[in-house]
């Protein structure tokens, strides 16, 4: 009987080796060990034919023997359930005993997005869509296409970088070379050539300018430019909608006053003043004590510009105007340095 026992020894460690999934080793198990047909009790069962002391000495061997078969059996069970699904069950189980992490602070938005953001809620709730420009922009769109010919004085107060040996030949007259754009106003052809009239649109972007910085200047900026044009657009219309605009900004008190200025892409041109958020308009030391605040260009879209989108001017008119964007938020929250917002500083940005 000793060699029964030893042979079913084997047989089952032969047969666990090669199981491969939990199933077979439930069927394995049941073939040895189970209690009607196993292959032990088949053993077992000539246990009735010994007496005394053999009977006893049988009985302590088989039961060794079926201790340590449990054992490895359990093993082989716990190594076939890790490799179940890929190993996932074993790599995606959550020890729940586990501590918790201290909570992680948190980013939040930067002040130019905040009232980016907002500015782009109010224009979309005016029809307006939201476009995006290319930052590296050729001479053409940023300058020639609204009406700034290479000879005009107007490129001496936007000086820029150019990028050397590089040209952009999808423009009208050959090549261009590329330039840091300077304003979103190119956008205002690329956006016309692109969706045609009747557009209602604005531009939030950074631009770039060859500056010697100070408090109030930097090399790069971000505007906000807008444009409407339809074939019954009059200044009533720009006035209607920069005002809006300023009462959104600034609260429903705040007064706009429009005053000539020349930009070569709009006829007639103007500049756009705010009674001041500090003193209300009674005169103080950020409104250099006129009481008024520039915070935009603007003016009706000058024929040239409408030609070189290749519309009539006879039968399409419009407006465009142009937010410092940066000296919107620096009204909002009182900010008197313009440098500090690139400048990555936690004391600063951790205030919004
Ligand atoms: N692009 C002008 C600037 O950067 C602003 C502007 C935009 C003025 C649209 C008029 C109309 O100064």
């Amino acid at each position: 009987m000793k060699p029964q026992l030893e042979k079913l020894q084997k047989d089952f460690k032969k047969a666990l080796s090669e199981v491969n999934d939990t199933l077979k080793l439930d069927d394995l198990y049941q073939r040895f060990f189970s209690r009607r047909s196993g292959e032990m009790n088949e053993i077992m069962k000539n246990l009735k034919d010994l007496t005394g002391d053999a009977r006893k000495e049988f009985g302590k061997l088989a039961n060794e023997v079926k201790m340590e078969l449990e054992e490895v059996y359990a093993e082989k069970k716990q190594d076939l359930k890790k490799q179940e699904w890929g190993g996932a069950l074993e790599k995606e189980k959550i020890d729940v005993t586990q501590p918790k992490l201290p909570p992680q602070p948190k980013g939040h938005l930067h002040p130019i997005t905040l009232v980016q953001n907002d500015l782009e809620d109010l224009f979309t709730s005016m029809g307006f869509m939201v476009l995006d420009g290319p930052e590296l922009e050729s001479d053409y769109y940023n300058f020639e296409a609204v009406n700034i010919p290479a000879t005009h004085p107007a490129r001496d107060s936007q000086d820029t970088f150019y990028i050397k040996g590089h040209n952009q030949n999808d423009v009208p007259n050959g090549t261009s070379p590329w330039v840091m754009r300077t304003q979103t106003s190119p956008m205002q052809v690329r956006a016309l050539q692109k969706y045609g009239a009747p557009l209602r649109m604005i531009v939030p972007g950074r631009c770039f300018r060859n500056e010697a910085t100070d408090a109030r200047h930097e090399h790069t900026l971000y505007q906000v430019e807008g444009m409407v044009i339809d074939t019954d657009i009059n200044f009533a219309h720009l006035k209607g909608v920069l005002e809006t605009v300023a009462k959104h900004l600034y609260g429903p008190e705040t007064q706009l006053r429009l005053r000539p200025k020349y930009y070569p892409f709009v006829e007639p041109g103007v500049n756009g003043e705010v009674t001041c958020t500090l003193c209300k308009g009674a005169g103080c030391r950020v409104c250099k004590q006129t009481g008024w605040l520039e915070i935009f260009g603007a003016g009706m879209t000058h024929p040239n510009v409408i030609k070189e989108c290749g519309l009539d001017p006879q039968e399409y008119q419009g407006f465009a105007f142009g937010f410092g964007l940066d000296r919107l938020v620096m009204l909002k929250y009182g900010i008197d340095e313009i440098r500090v917002m690139k400048s990555g500083d936690l004391h600063f940005l951790e205030q919004f």
